[in-house]
């Protein structure tokens, strides 16, 4: 008997149940990323969770723990989160690329590209009633704009064939390097919960 001709990756990523996808994931060599990796970062959270954050990709505190968001960023990220009355394993936080860029750099198009269908099914499983992606490169990347983050910021788009909404944000790093403007972070997540439907935030 012939063996079936292989679909192409993305089909078949598309295919999968949470256990196939962290497989994949765990056993990804689709780009150069693979060769210097200590973990690979899947995802964490609630994945039944309303609202889906994405990040860039791992640096060195992610790389080792093989969790997203797990460093100074990620203890932002968690107080910003609280502020808004949610804690960390109530959201979904995913990264555009699963493995870590040397010396944090963005990762670039090809490497964005070969992780594209991962992200794609974790946000098809989850099924978020909104994004929101921290920072220039998860924007620029699935909104396939070059427009900056002050202009992407304060809109609502909307993402996939699903249509689902999407807000934009700085990235908390951002927020780490210039304190003085973490007030526009406060209005972004105002304005997640009100998408949201939720009940009056607890704190600004
Ligand atoms: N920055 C990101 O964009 N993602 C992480 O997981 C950590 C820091």
């Amino acid at each position: 008997m012939t063996a079936a001709p292989e679909r192409p990756r993305a089909d078949s990523v598309a295919a999968m149940d949470w256990p196939a996808l962290e497989q994949a994931v765990a056993s990804c060599r689709a780009c150069g990323l693979c060769q210097r990796r200590t973990n690979t970062v899947f995802g964490v959270g609630d994945r039944n969770a309303d609202v889906m954050f994405i990040g860039e990709g791992p640096g060195a505190d992610e790389d080792r723990k093989g969790e997203p968001f797990v460093g100074r960023a990620g203890q932002l990220l968690n107080r910003m989160l609280a502020a808004a009355g949610f804690v960390r394993q109530q959201v979904y936080i995913a990264n555009i690329v699963k493995c870590r860029p040397p010396n944090n750099r963005d990762p670039n198009v090809d490497e964005a590209a070969a992780c594209r269908s991962y992200l794609d099914r974790q946000i098809a499983l989850v099924q978020p009633r909104l994004i929101v992606c921290l920072g220039r490169v998860p924007s620029s990347n699935l909104l396939n704009t070059t427009e900056s983050i002050g202009r992407l910021r304060g809109r609502l788009h909307r993402y996939g064939s699903a249509g689902t909404p999407l807000l934009v944000t700085y990235h908390p790093s951002y927020y780490l390097r210039s304190p003085d403007q973490k007030a526009k972070g406060w209005q972004d997540l105002q304005r997640m919960l009100e998408l949201l439907g939720s009940r009056t935030p607890l704190r600004p």
